[in-house]
């Protein structure tokens, strides 16, 4: 009997201990659920918010990015508007002169001036045999603001005379006679010029002023030589309109482009069957007749202007948003110069565009119209063999 109440005893602690782990279980069971779906809270609330921040986040990088395009397309209103103010103050400078680095740039032009009077002989008797390549443009000098942003701005390049004609404009038909350099950035504006009235209206910036007669590209691609001592019509000559597209692609307003170097003149142009490639031709300035004609593997794409030195042809690129204007593509006819040894090179310090480009191989200038300033190139030259 003693040992049954024993047993019972101890079966009824037995269970009761049991009872108790399995309670204490419990608990612990109960807790670890409470945390899990505390954890499972917090991570949904964690994720949420995570969400949360990253849409924030790309709103704020969409918004970023628009600023950025704004803030880009402000800084570059404001680039273009520097340009412009440094090159008015450029101008402004050479009207007054008070700065000494105008003086100098004075002392250039009237250099070149007397310095080619000396050079002319030599230059003469190595007419035939010119074997000069650019190796730079050592300076620029703003003439003078003039006529609107397109147009064409030279001295006589095969005569001695001095003097200056402005072709303002792509289509017009006064050209502006001024009896020297010095008068023409002295006149406030044309009203010291003689105007010539031209038989026919001009097309694009391709003329030239040559040995008394201006060239110049009218309607249908008519080529007339034009006498402007007695203001006749001398001659003209006819390219196939058809056969043709626009030398450059930044100014299709020019199709065909003359050029004069120390050998004579040249037409730079585009046929369609070297098209999109640039082509050179020889010309006669008498008789106007093509003598020999080359294909150049220089893209007319982004080309905005183009000249001829000895015998070389230097396109002249840019881009749709004027940047820095650079010669990127030469072609020599006499094959000395390849694409390779031809030096890339940057003209100075502007970002702006040429509507033309006028070499004159007496003074070794370029004669350039940039939105309607008329600048001076003054280039540093080399012999094509010594590279
Ligand atoms: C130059 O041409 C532009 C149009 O291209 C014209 O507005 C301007 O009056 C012209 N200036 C002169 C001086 O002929
Ligand atoms: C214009 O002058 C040139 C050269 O002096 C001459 O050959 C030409 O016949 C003249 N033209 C006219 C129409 O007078």
């Amino acid at each position: 009997m003693r040992a049954f109440v024993w047993l019972v005893t101890l079966a009824c602690l037995a269970g009761a201990q049991h009872q108790a782990l399995i309670d204490y279980l419990e608990r612990r069971l109960l807790a670890i659920e409470d945390r899990v779906s505390l954890w499972h809270e917090q991570t949904n609330r964690y994720a949420a918010e995570l969400r949360e921040l990253k849409q924030q986040m790309v709103a704020q990088l969409d918004n970023l990015d628009k600023e950025k395009e704004a803030l880009r397309a402000n800084l570059d209103g404001v680039g273009a508007r520097v340009e412009r103010v440094e090159r008015e103050m450029d101008y402004m400078e050479t009207q007054h002169g008070a700065q000494p680095c105008v003086d100098v740039d004075d002392k250039l032009v009237e250099q070149q001036v007397t310095q080619v009077k000396e050079n002319n002989k030599g230059r003469y008797s190595r007419l035939s045999d010119c074997s000069e390549m650019i190796s730079s443009i050592k300076a620029m000098k703003i003439v003078k603001k003039l006529g609107g942003a397109k147009g064409m701005w030279t001295k006589d390049v095969g005569g001695d005379s001095g003097k200056v004609y402005v072709l303002n404009g792509t289509d017009q038909g006064t050209v502006y006679e001024f009896s020297s350099l010095q008068e023409f950035t002295g006149s406030p504006d044309v009203s010291l010029a003689r105007s010539l009235n031209l038989p026919s209206v001009w097309k694009g910036t391709g003329h030239l002023v040559y040995d008394h007669h201006l060239y110049y590209v009218g309607e249908q691609l008519t080529v007339v030589k034009y006498d402007l001592r007695n203001s006749s019509r001398a001659d003209s000559a006819v390219f196939l309109a058809g056969d043709h597209v626009p030398a450059y692609g930044l100014s299709p307003e020019t199709v065909v482009d003359l050029a004069a170097d120390e050998d004579g003149l040249w037409v730079i142009h585009a046929t369609r069957q070297n098209s999109p490639h640039i082509s050179l031709a020889k010309m006669d300035a008498e008789t106007l007749d093509l003598e020999q004609t080359w294909d150049t593997a220089c893209p007319t794409e982004n080309a905005e202007a183009a000249f001829v030195i000895c015998g070389t042809l230097y396109v002249v690129y840019n881009s749709a948003q004027p940047g820095r204007s650079r010669v990127q593509c030469v072609f020599d006819v006499s094959g000395v110069v390849s694409g390779e040894e031809a030096p890339l090179i940057y003209f100075p310090k502007r970002y702006g565009t040429h509507s033309s480009l006028k070499y004159n191989p007496r003074e070794q200038l370029l004669y350039a119209w940039d939105d309607g300033y008329q600048i001076l190139y003054r280039l540093l030259m080399k012999q094509k063999l010594e590279v």
